[in-house]
């Protein structure tokens, strides 16, 4: 079979093969995302006056700082509203009306944690469920959401809250009419959600937030993007921010080594959710 361009980008296929495990990250995760990653890498490379991916090799080994634009570049932040639909419906229909119970019972708020929050969709889809689907049902509940990521410029989208047509397309028509308003060709989120969700920049490898948390997502990050050594460190770190019987969800394609994680059982595979025991 002949490759085309779009396909095969050897040179830069090659640095990121050779990057990436220098950063703690894998290559696998990177595969379906690198057009994007070598576009970024190209752009660099031209800043810079050099000819080549084996001279930025080179640069690398030379300029100790460039290895921090080189992580920035790696960034992936795709995400969307009620990504992976189905494991929406467990978390609406089990897991929010059990630590609800719960948490009313003791008298305290329901604790939520997105990690890698992007421009916040994961966190507000979690607000909107909450406002629309919960509350009604357990009058007097409180909720917390927290939302981390290292990204500033994706910080500052999300507390804006302004997102195109393709960011909603997995939401129920009804819930989008109510949480949202159309400004331009923007679909807006309505304040009322926004204030739900607080934001915080934070290097999930060198900081977590404070605990105990009932839910964390940490969907399409560690598990995909970083090494299996550094993924089984930051799973541990983060089993110690959650409460007994919490729920930990990740992406549908990803997979941990819950094996190596004492603390955490898987809770439902289908859908890939773990629970603190
Ligand atoms: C692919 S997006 C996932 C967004 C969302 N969790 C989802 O699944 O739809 C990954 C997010 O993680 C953030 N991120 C990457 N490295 C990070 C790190 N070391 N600490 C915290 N966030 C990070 C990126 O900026 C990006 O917003």
């Amino acid at each position: 079979m002949i490759m085309t361009a779009k396909h095969s980008d050897k040179p830069c296929d090659d640095f990121l093969k050779w990057a990436l495990p220098r950063m703690d990250m894998r290559w696998e995760g990177f595969r379906k995302v690198r057009g994007q990653v070598c576009k970024r890498l190209r752009r660099r490379i031209n800043e810079l006056g050099i000819n080549s991916f084996n001279d930025y090799k080179l640069y690398l080994l030379e300029e100790n700082d460039e290895w921090q634009v080189a992580d920035q570049m790696m960034r992936i932040t795709i995400s969307r509203f009620f990504r992976d639909k189905y494991s929406w419906t467990v978390i609406e229909n089990q897991i929010l009306p059990e630590i609800t119970t719960r948490a009313l019972e003791n008298k305290r708020p329901v604790r939520c944690w997105s990690a890698g929050c992007a421009s916040g969709e994961e966190p507000y889809s979690l607000a909107i469920l909450w406002k629309e689907k919960i509350l009604p049902a357990f009058p007097g509940a409180r909720f917390e959401v927290l939302a981390t990521d290292s990204d500033p410029f994706m910080l500052k989208r999300a507390v804006q809250g302004c997102y195109i047509h393709g960011s909603l397309k997995e939401m129920l028509p009804e819930l989008k009419e109510r949480a949202f308003s159309l400004e331009g060709s923007f679909w807006c989120l309505k304040e009322e959600y926004r204030r739900m969700v607080s934001f915080e920049l934070q290097d999930i490898r060198k900081e977590l937030p404070d605990g105990p948390f009932d839910i964390v997502f940490c969907k399409n990050l560690v598990a995909m993007y970083f090494s299996k050594e550094m993924a089984i460190r930051i799973f541990r770190e983060i089993s110690e921010v959650m409460r007994t019987g919490s729920y930990l969800l990740l992406g549908n394609h990803e997979t941990i080594a819950h094996e190596e994680i004492e603390e955490i059982d898987i809770y439902n595979r289908g859908v890939n959710i773990y629970v603190r025991n």
